[in-house]
C-alpha cells in the first residue's frame, strides 16, 4: 500500500488496519510528503511490518528491496494518491521508493485519489487519470463533499470502508467465467458518405472494453468486437476491428456461432448512405440530400437465432427508459437488457462512470448505482453469472445472412 502526501493520509492507517484484521499482509510505502503528515511508526503498528521510505536507506539493501515488494505484491493500492503521484506515475518517473515500485511491479494497482477540487478537474490532472486508466491502473473517483480547505467539492477520499471494499472485490474476484466463451461488441460504428466524411455518433468504447476486461478478469475467454475507438486492447482479450455496421455484422453473425454468451454494447448506428460518393462531396449552393438506407439489425438477428446462447443488448435511451427497454428486451429476444440514461451527467456516451437499469425477462429489476465503467461492467456480469445457472452451452447454427446486406450495389 502507497501513501502519499495528501491530507487524507490519516485514512490511510484506517485502511491498512481493515485490511491487516481481514488478514492481508500489508507493507506500506510512503512518500516523503506522507511522512510530513502521519509518522511511518503509526502504519508499522497497523500493518505489523517496517513501512518503506526512502530507497536509500539502510539497512534495507535499496537495489533490490522495492523489486521484492513488487514481485511479492498481490495488488498494489495507493491510498491517498497525489497529483503528483499521478503525474509522475503517468509520465514514468520512478524517483522515490512508491514510484519505482508501482512502475516494476505487475500486480493490479488501484489508485484513490484525493486531492482539491480544482486539482482534481485540472486538465492535466484528468489527462493524466485517463492515461493510467488506460495503462490498466484502476481509480477509485474521489468523493464529493467538504474538503481540507472547507470547500465542497469532488476530492475526498472515500471512507476506509468503501476504499477496502474495493480491494477485497479486486483480490478475490471470482473466476466464475472460466472457460466461458464471451462475444462483446463495442464502439461507434462509421457509415462512410464519401471518401473522407462518415456518420457516427459519440460512443467511445469504454463501456464495451470495459465489459471484455472484467469478462476476462473473471476468466472467460472473450473476443471483443470493436468500432473505431482509440483504445488499447485488454489483456487476454481477441479484439477484431471493424468500421462499418455491416462489417460488425458480419464479425459478429460469424462469431457469435461459438459464444455462449454475446453482449451488445456497441451503438452501432441504424443508417448508411444508399451509396457512398467514390469522389469527395462538393459544396453546391443548395441542400444536400443523402439517401440512408438501413443498417442491419445486428442483435435482432442474433435474437431470431438464439437457441440457449445468452443474449444481453443495451437500451440507450433518452426518454421512457425502462418502457423503452423492455420493448427492446421482447422484440429483440433478450435475455438481459442493460438500460442506459444517455443525457444524465457521468452516464452513457464518452464517460468514465456509468449507472445502469439491468431488466431480465422474467421482469427482475436490478439498479447499477453510477461508477467507474469497470465497475458497471462487472455488476453486468454477476447478473449474467446469475442467469447462466448450469446449462450446457448448446452448439449454435450461425445465422442466416440479414436481408438488409448491401449488394455490390449499396443497397440492401
Ligand atoms: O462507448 P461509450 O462511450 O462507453 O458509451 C457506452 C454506450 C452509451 C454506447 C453504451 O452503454 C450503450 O448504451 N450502448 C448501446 C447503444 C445503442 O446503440 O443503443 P440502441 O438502444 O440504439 O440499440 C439497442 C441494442 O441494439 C444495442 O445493444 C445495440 O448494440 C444493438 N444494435 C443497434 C443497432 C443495430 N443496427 N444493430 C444492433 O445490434
Amino acid at each position: 500500500m502507497g501513501v502519499s502526501g495528501g491530507i487524507a493520509a490519516y485514512k490511510a492507517a484506517e485502511i491498512v488496519s481493515r485490511l491487516t484484521r481481514l488478514g492481508a499482509d500489508v507493507h506500506v510505502i510512503m512518500t516523503a510528503a506522507a511522512t510530513r503528515l502521519v509518522g511511518p511508526m503509526t502504519f508499522q503498528g497497523v500493518s505489523g511490518n517496517p513501512v518503506a521510505t526512502d530507497l536509500f536507506a539502510e539497512p534495507r539493501r535499496w537495489n533490490i528491496e522495492h523489486i521484492a515488494l513488487a514481485d511479492r505484491a498481490q495488488l498494489v493500492l495507493v491510498a491517498p494518491a497525489t497529483a503528483n503521484v499521478m503525474g509522475k506515475l503517468a509520465a514514468g518517473i520512478a524517483d522515490d521508493f512508491l514510484t519505482t515500485t508501482i512502475l516494476a511491479t505487475e500486480a493490479p494497482v488501484i489508485l484513490a485519489p484525493a486531492m482539491h477540487d480544482r486539482m482534481w478537474r485540472n486538465p492535466i490532472v484528468q489527462a493524466n487519470a485517463e492515461r493510467l486508466r488506460r495503462a490498466g491502473f484502476a481509480i477509485i473517483e474521489p468523493e464529493y463533499g467538504r474538503l481540507a480547505s472547507g470547500a465542497l467539492g469532488q476530492g475526498r477520499l472515500p471512507d476506509p470502508e468503501s476504499v477496502v471494499e474495493v480491494v477485497v472485490q479486486a483480490m478475490f474476484r471470482p473466476k466464475d467465467l472460466a472457460g466461458v466463451p464471451v462475444l462483446v461488441t463495442a464502439g461507434p460504428t462509421r457509415e462512410r458518405i464519401d471518401p473522407v466524411r462518415y456518420l457516427s455518433n459519440f460512443s467511445s468504447g469504454k463501456m464495451g472494453y470495459s465489459l471484455a476486461a472484467a469478462a476476462a478478469e473473471r476468466g472467460a475467454r472473450v473476443t471483443l468486437v470493436s468500432g473505431p475507438v482509440d483504445l488499447p486492447s485488454p489483456p487476454g482479450v481477441e479484439v477484431v476491428r471493424v468500421d462499418s455496421a455491416v462489417e460488425m455484422a458480419e464479425e459478429v453473425w460469424r462469431r457469435a456461432a461459438a459464444a455462449q454468451v454475446v453482449v451488445m454494447a456497441a451503438a452501432v448506428a441504424d443508417y448508411r448512405a444508399a451509396e457512398a460518393a467514390t469522389a469527395k462531396l462538393k459544396r453546391g449552393s443548395g441542400d444536400l440530400v443523402i439517401r440512408l438506407v438501413p443498417n442491419p439489425d445486428i442483435i435482432g438477428e442474433l435474437g431470431r437465432t438464439k437457441g440457449k446462447r445468452l443474449l444481453v443488448g443495451f437500451a440507450a435511451e433518452t426518454d421512457d427508459l425502462v418502457i423503452n427497454a423492455r420493448a427492446k428486451l421482447a422484440a429483440k429476444n433478450l435475455d438481459l437488457v442493460c438500460a442506459n440514461w444517455v443525457d444524465r451527467a457521468g452516464q452513457g456516451f464518452g464517460t468514465d462512470t456509468n449507472a445502469l437499469t439491468l431488466i431480465d425477462r422474467s421482469g427482475g429489476v436490478l439498479e447499477v448505482p453510477l461508477q467507474d465503467k469497470r465497475a458497471v461492467a462487472h455488476a453486468v456480469w454477476d447478473r449474467v453469472r446469475g442467469l447462466l445457472g448450469a446449462g450446457e452451452t448448446e452448439v449454435l447454427v450461425p445465422p442466416a445472412p440479414d436481408p438488409c446486406l448491401p449488394s455490390g450495389d449499396g443497397q440492401c
